[in-house]
């Protein structure tokens, strides 16, 4: 049974984003931003408020988006509490090394798994965010992330009824996704209702008045 709850922007989960840049004296600076992903197939966008962050992709027309985990919590949380322009230290004090992207002007912090350089592609003004698309030029990967073909390593994968609403031909697409991800070495967990996608899986579990069988 669905229920309105009125105009509410419910995109969840939302990423912990990680954006990297210098300033002219060389110093990086960091943020957090939730209001940012994947929006072309080498294209990423943030909706970014005023920062330092904000004025220094402006000027240096790049920047680097890193994806934090569990491990980089608490220095995730600091960045996007505290501005560089209050604390000239805020890297170094979120405990995080940076060394310079190989393609862009703009840090790569070593702590941080999947970091991407990028190249803005453009800068608009909507909604009262600015909202930055940048390109992916280059992706670096910790050793540990990655699968033996070369892939990022998202292991652990839980979809938990992913395919609910789609038709049969997404539902489709969404298993085949799937089904590539465990091919490239990922663990993945799907919950589901949906008929036909026991295909894709290795082991099938069915539940039942809350038992596991299979
Ligand atoms: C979890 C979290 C998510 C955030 N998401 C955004 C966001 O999407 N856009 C934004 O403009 N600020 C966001 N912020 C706020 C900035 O990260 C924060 O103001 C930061 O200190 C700006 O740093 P700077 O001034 O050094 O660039 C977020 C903060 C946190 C803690």
């Amino acid at each position: 049974m669905l229920k309105s709850i009125g105009a509410t922007a419910a995109v969840y989960p939302c990423p912990v984003l990680i954006v990297g840049t210098y300033d002219a004296d060389g110093t990086a600076n960091a943020m957090n931003v939730a209001w940012g992903g994947q929006c072309g197939p080498k294209h990423v966008c943030l909706a970014l408020g005023e920062h330092k962050t904000t004025d220094l992709i402006a000027e240096k027309r790049c920047f680097t988006v890193a994806i934090a985990d569990r491990a980089n919590l608490v220095a995730a949380d600091y960045v996007g509490i505290v501005s560089g322009n209050k604390e000239s230290e805020k890297v170094a004090k979120a405990g995080w090394t940076a060394v310079p992207g190989e393609q862009v002007d703009a840090p790569v912090f070593q702590e941080l798994p999947v970091t991407m350089e990028c190249k803005v592609v453009s800068i608009s003004e909507e909604l009262g965010e600015t909202c930055v698309v940048g390109e992916v030029v280059n992706t670096q990967v910790s050793e540990a992330h990655l699968t033996e073909a070369g892939k990022v390593d998202v292991s652990g994968m839980l979809a938990d009824e992913p395919t609910a609403g789609l038709d049969a031909e997404n539902a489709r697409a969404v298993h085949a996704l799937l089904r590539e991800a465990a091919d490239d070495g990922a663990a993945v967990l799907l919950v589901t209702h949906e008929q036909g996608a026991e295909e894709y899986a290795d082991r099938v579990l069915h539940m039942d008045g809350g038992r596991l069988s299979g």
